[in-house]
């Protein structure tokens, strides 16, 4: 009889050496953290678009200290549900239609309510009671009442039985990541008079917020990005606040190449060589989420190292100038962000923010817990 293929061992030799990391103690030192900032708040966890990149049900069941979850999408709740967590759970964006509220009411899951047409489908339905954060729009021009609609939609809510007693009231800030901008200061007034003499909690801030607006914190903090350890502060990593990155990307040296001077690296050939050097490949590249456009410097570490990008980054590829590492070899690590290196750093390089990258990690990187 034939021997059976030897499948496992093919199989691990095929897969790629790319990994996230995802460090559930730096998720709890994070709440933490934000516990000490806002001590009077609760705190509800924003753990939407898969908790940040982070995998939903991994970062939920770390965080299972938080006194709500906040999600994007009902599916989310679902799957929250699914693992097991009873914690209350604040459907975001609000729920789109009436077929919703009968999956509201059977996960137990609280909603935002920004739109008259809301007020209508709640209006409509009938059965155990659901808890609403009314949104107003102070300013930001998103989701929300405008402010003089507050009162109305509130006394809309309040009558109705489908609705629980407890009405939160709610906001969203559009700058308060820049301490300096007059933004934010303003929409807490608008809030204010939008809410004066309104029954019900308060909920404003998000991460930046609860970092640099300690006047705006009320009964509810709303972070998401400081509980991954990221920092929308311009210059400033989360790092800068105490935290601590939730995520470390990383991968494998392929090949160490030497390359004469005067020769052209990668598609476009966008980078020459100022000498003969070594040329280091690492097995990542947008097809894993690594953001494509950043330029020529942009930091990596090998074996703990800084070392720089150079030429275009590829699909599964990236190259690196090894003259600082003229040991390096084929098999040694690489990471492209994490502890040493700031998600912040390469968000910056690649003109966006510290969110992005890590929300854009493809399902061909292996999650790891630690
Ligand atoms: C309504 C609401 N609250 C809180 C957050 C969390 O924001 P951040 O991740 O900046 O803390 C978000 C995310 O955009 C949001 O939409």
């Amino acid at each position: 009889m034939a021997k059976p293929a030897r499948c496992a061992v093919t199989l691990v030799g095929m897969a790629r050496p790319t990994s996230a990391t995802i460090h559930t103690d730096a998720l709890r030192h994070n709440l933490g953290a934000i516990r000490a900032r806002a001590p009077e708040s609760r705190v509800m966890a924003v753990v939407k678009a898969d908790g940040y990149g982070h995998g939903l049900e991994r970062v939920a069941r770390a965080l299972q200290g938080a006194d709500a979850f906040g999600v994007a999408a009902l599916s989310d709740a679902e799957r929250i549900r699914a693992a097991g967590l009873s914690q209350p759970i604040v459907l975001l964006s609000g729920f789109d239609e009436v077929d919703d509220l009968p999956q509201l009411r059977r996960l137990n899951v609280e909603t935002v309510v920004h739109h008259a047409a809301q007020l209508a489908m709640l209006e409509q339905s009938a059965g155990e009671p659901i808890r609403c954060w009314l949104k107003v729009d102070t300013g930001m021009h998103r989701l929300g009442f405008a402010p003089d609609a507050v009162r109305d939609a509130h006394a809309r809510l309040s009558a109705l039985a489908g609705v629980a007693d407890e009405i939160v009231l709610m906001s969203h800030f559009a700058s308060s990541d820049e301490f300096e901008l007059p933004q934010t200061r303003e929409q807490l007034q608008v809030f204010a008079h939008a809410t004066s003499e309104l029954p019900g909690l308060r909920s404003l801030a998000n991460s930046a917020a609860v970092l640099g607006w300690p006047g705006a914190h009320g009964d509810w903090v709303r972070p998401g990005g400081a509980l991954y350890g990221i920092s929308v502060v311009a210059g400033q990593t989360g790092a800068d606040f105490g935290l601590r990155p939730a995520m470390t990307l990383a991968t494998r040296l392929l090949a160490v190449n030497r390359i004469g001077r005067g020769e052209r690296i990668g598609y476009s050939a966008t980078w020459e060589t100022p000498e003969d050097m070594p040329v280091g490949v690492a097995a990542i590249g947008y097809g894993d989420g690594y953001p494509r456009h950043v330029p020529a410097g942009t930091p990596v570490l090998v074996n703990g190292h800084m070392a720089p990008v150079i030429g275009r980054v590829s699909m599964d590829l990236m190259t690196i100038d090894l003259r600082s590492q003229p040991d390096a070899r084929p098999g040694d690590p690489v990471t492209l962000w994490g502890e040493g290196l700031p998600v912040e750093v390469i968000a910056d390089a690649a003109a966006t923010i510290g969110y992005e990258p890590v929300c854009s990690i493809t399902r061909r990187v292996r999650f790891v817990e630690d």
